[in-house]
């Protein structure tokens, strides 16, 4: 089998510690132990020995994960390394060479490369900038063959930031059970949603409904390097199986810190803290977008640390970024690797002094490229 290159995660691994200023994160700007835990916490995590931890995920952590999905319990639940083990899981699991997958588009390629790579004819259903960035379910409805097996969405969505509507949600459930689809939505991105009100999550129960999520994102720990897969027990039982190839198990650091800030109220403290910073460095990133002559346009995102700019030059994506990376040792990241050209993606999750550089920055070489277009 020859896997495509995931072009956005080979170049980040490649610039993103390299670089003056990445503002190509899609998280919020990480926590430390020390944020996170209290002293005596700190002191017992010390004292810990490092065993193999529980490979599908400790009962306490699967429990404290089953408090976000009012239909789960622990056995519905598997512990990953990461969102990114979870939705590889889900795709070998799930899914076979000839096998048709719905893709919402743009999109995190994970799914999209793995799955081509593995034979799947991964076909995209594509989100509207001019509809707010939703989809059109009519035209999900016409992708649907004999051979489709599964749906999948992103929701909140990278690289736009946008939550699907409610209705749009029920009628893509609605189309998954009729046909007997696997419907699975990667929510990672789910708890950081600007209005402060968490978005539903598409897990309802069903036989057929699979949702996986992490803390990479809105709890601002990616170095836990911690998912999980929500699903039926049958479903977690095979991809577990296939975690015995892949990881085995997470680190059982990773596992005893998330037990406890998924708790409840820890959980809710947390996220709360996100809400105000983000809605503030919008401002600064909607600020800088007017200030550039109309190089630029956005639909705001609804959450994440992510929005979506429509850009206005002529050339490509990729050669944009490149020049900004070169010229001002700033990075953010194309559309071409979302799925979607004349778009860039900047991260504006990190302390709001360190975005306003970075933007600074990349401003010069806008203005090079608007005096270069006027000659
Ligand atoms: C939509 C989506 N899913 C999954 C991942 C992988 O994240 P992690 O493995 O850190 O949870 C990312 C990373 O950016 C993402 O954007």
């Amino acid at each position: 089998m020859k896997f495509e290159t995931f072009e956005l995660e080979r170049y980040m691994s490649a610039w993103e510690n390299v670089v003056d200023y990445n503002l190509s994160e899609s998280g919020v700007h990480p926590l430390s132990l020390n944020d996170i835990l209290t002293a005596e916490e700190l002191d017992e995590l010390s004292e810990m020995e490092l065993l193999y931890c529980q490979a599908n995920g400790t009962e306490t952590l699967r429990s404290a994960i089953c408090g976000l999905y009012p239909h789960a319990t622990p056995d519905n639940i598997l512990v990953t390394n990461g969102s990114a083990e979870a939705n590889f899981l889900t795709i070998m699991t799930l899914l076979e060479p000839g096998d048709e997958l719905i893709y919402m588009m743009p999109n995190y390629l994970q799914i999209w490369g793995f799955g081509r790579s593995l034979g799947v004819d991964v076909k995209p259903i594509r989100l509207k900038d001019d509809h707010n960035w939703q989809i059109d379910v009519d035209e999900l409805a016409s992708l649907i063959t004999p051979k489709t097996k599964m749906i999948s969405v992103c929701n909140p969505n990278n690289p736009t930031g946008a939550v699907m509507d409610s209705d749009i949600m029920m009628r893509v459930r609605e189309l998954a059970r009729e046909h007997d689809l696997w419907l699975h939505s990667d929510e990672v991105y789910r708890g950081v949603e600007l209005s402060g009100e968490e978005s539903p999550s598409f897990y309802a129960g069903d036989e057929m409904d699979i949702v996986v999520a992490g803390l990479s994102k809105a709890y601002r720990l990616p170095g836990l390097r911690l998912g999980w897969i929500v699903g039926n027990p049958d479903f977690v039982w095979k991809a577990w199986s296939l975690h015995d190839y892949t990881t085995i198990s997470i680190g059982t650091l990773s596992d005893w810190v998330a037990s406890r800030i998924l708790q409840p109220q820890r959980r809710t403290a947390l996220l709360s803290d996100v809400h105000e910073f983000l809605r503030t460095n919008l401002k600064i990133l909607q600020g800088w977008v007017d200030d550039q002559d109309g190089l630029f346009s956005f639909t705001p995102p609804q959450a994440a640390a992510i929005a979506f700019l429509h850009c206005h030059l002529d050339g490509g994506s990729v050669e944009l970024i490149e020049r900004i990376r070169d010229e001002q040792s700033v990075l953010v990241m194309p559309g071409k690797w979302f799925g979607m050209e004349n778009y860039i993606r900047v991260g504006y999750g990190t302390p709001p002094d360190y975005l306003k550089a970075g933007l600074e920055r990349m401003a010069q070489t806008l203005s090079g490229l608007r005096i270069e277009a006027a000659a």
